[in-house]
Parts: structure tokens; C-alpha cells; sequence
């Protein structure tokens, strides 16, 4: 089921009592990454047809892109370390919420909330959690909308509810994040150095925040313009 080599890629970087849990559990937890890679599905399609939904009646699209991804083991085992738990499938299904991890790039502001709304009003989601880093970004200047929700999967003879992570940006908040992320300052710098760009980085969130409002404007006003004529 599992080859020699991965089993030693493994041991060098998992612990013993970790290897043996994944050893008698590698099939459970294959199922269940498989149950939220399903949930992922899901989310992704229903995005897809509010996308469908929207360039139809407004002849544009608010979504730009969808990035999906799956915790990888070596990341959802340090978090349960982190939260000094065990490693189980009850303590990942009810612990880690971002297992299941979907991004969202929006063309506008506006747009992340009207997708957002849209989603979370849907009968079958839960939400379990939002984080709005727009209206309260974070002190590193982060900015993106994070939900937690629950989706069921319909499985052969079951009905499972799934948490995913979704976060929603615009372009200019995912340029700034993804290479804000990339940067990985804060480990090789000296700390007043490290600070000094941290302040820089803030102050390119702050610049990037006002481009995403007078793009925001401009649409607006051709928006405004266009129905004027229609
Ligand atoms: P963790 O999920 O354990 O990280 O903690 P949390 O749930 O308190 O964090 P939160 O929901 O606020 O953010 C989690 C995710 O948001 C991270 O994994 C990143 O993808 C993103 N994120 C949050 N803050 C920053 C930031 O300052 N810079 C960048 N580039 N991404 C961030
Ligand atoms: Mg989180």
C-alpha cells in the first residue's frame, strides 16, 4: 500500500508515535482526505455557477480565478502539535478547519461580499465562521474575507457535513499576500531590519488597498454611465 522510499521520505520527517498512527490509519485517512477533496468540489461548483450566474446578467465576471488546496500531512500534523493534540481523525475533523482550503480571487471589493452573501445564504451551507481582514486588516496589512462554512457531501449511503476554508480577495490583495508570503523575512533578517520592512509592507498593503478603491470607483462610474444609456 505504501512504498519503502515513502516510508523513508516519512521517517525523516515524522516521529515514531506519528508514523506508527499513520500506518494503521493511512486508509481512514485517506477517506477522509478524499471526503474533504469532495467538499472542495462542491464549493468550487457552486462559486462556478455564481460566476455563470453573474457574467450573465452583468456581462462580466466577479470571480478572476479559484486556487484549491489540500493540507498536506506534514502541515495538518504540526498544527495538531501546535494545539497539543494527537494525531486522530476525530482531533483533525474537529479541530482543523482549513483542511480543505479554497481561494477565491475577485475582480472588485464588492464583488467578495456579493459572492460571499451569495455562498452563505445557500440552504445547504453552514457557516461557521467569518473573519473580514478588509474592513479590519491585520497588522501586517493582510486583507482578504475568510469563512469558514459546512458543506454536506453525498456520499453511498451517507449524508457528511465538511468544513472549508474560503478565503476572498481581490487581485491586489492576493499580489500583495502571495508575495508578502514569498518575502520569509522574518526569519532571515535581523530584527530592526525585519521591522523596517514590515513598516514598508504595511504601507504597500495601505497603497494597494487604495488602487483596489479607485478601481472599485471607476467600474462604478461606468456601471452608473451604461444604465444611464440602456
Ligand atoms: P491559522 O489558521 O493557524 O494560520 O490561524 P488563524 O485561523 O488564526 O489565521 P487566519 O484565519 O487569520 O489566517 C490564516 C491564513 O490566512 C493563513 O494561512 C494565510 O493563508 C492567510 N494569512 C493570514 N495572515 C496573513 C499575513 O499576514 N500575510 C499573508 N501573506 N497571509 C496571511
Ligand atoms: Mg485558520
Amino acid at each position: 500500500m505504501i512504498g519503502e522510499g515513502l516510508w523513508k521520505q516519512l521517517s525523516e520527517k515524522f516521529d515514531m508515535e506519528i508514523l506508527t498512527k499513520i500506518r494503521s490509519n493511512i486508509r481512514p485517512y485517506q477517506r477522509l482526505m478524499s471526503m474533504y477533496r469532495c467538499a472542495i468540489m462542491e464549493i468550487e461548483t457552486k462559486l462556478n455557477v455564481l460566476n455563470e450566474e453573474f457574467s450573465c446578467a452583468h456581462d462580466r465576471n466577479p470571480i478572476e480565478s479559484i486556487k484549491t488546496r489540500l493540507k498536506s500531512p506534514e502541515s495538518v500534523s504540526r498544527k495538531l502539535k501546535k494545539h497539543q493534540l494527537s494525531f486522530s481523525l476525530e482531533n483533525i475533523r474537529n479541530n482543523i478547519f482549513d483542511v480543505a482550503g479554497v481561494r477565491v480571487i475577485c475582480s472588485f471589493p464588492s464583488d467578495i461580499y456579493f459572492i460571499a452573501e451569495s455562498l452563505v445564504k445557500q440552504d445547504d451551507i453552514t457557516l461557521i465562521e467569518r473573519k473580514d481582514y478588509i474592513q479590519c486588516p491585520k497588522e501586517s496589512g493582510y486583507r482578504s474575507l475568510h469563512l469558514i462554512v459546512e458543506v454536506p457531501i453525498f456520499l453511498t449511503n451517507e449524508k457528511t457535513p465538511m468544513k472549508v476554508e474560503i478565503q476572498l480577495r481581490t487581485i491586489a490583495m492576493d499580489f500583495w499576500a502571495s508575495l508578502e508570503h514569498k518575502l520569509q523575512y522574518k526569519k532571515t533578517l535581523p530584527p530592526e531590519e525585519a521591522e523596517e520592512i514590515r513598516y514598508e509592507l504595511f504601507e504597500c498593503a495601505v497603497l494597494s488597498s487604495s488602487l483596489d478603491q479607485r478601481m472599485e470607483n471607476i467600474k462604478n462610474k461606468i456601471t452608473q454611465n451604461s444604465e444611464k444609456i440602456k
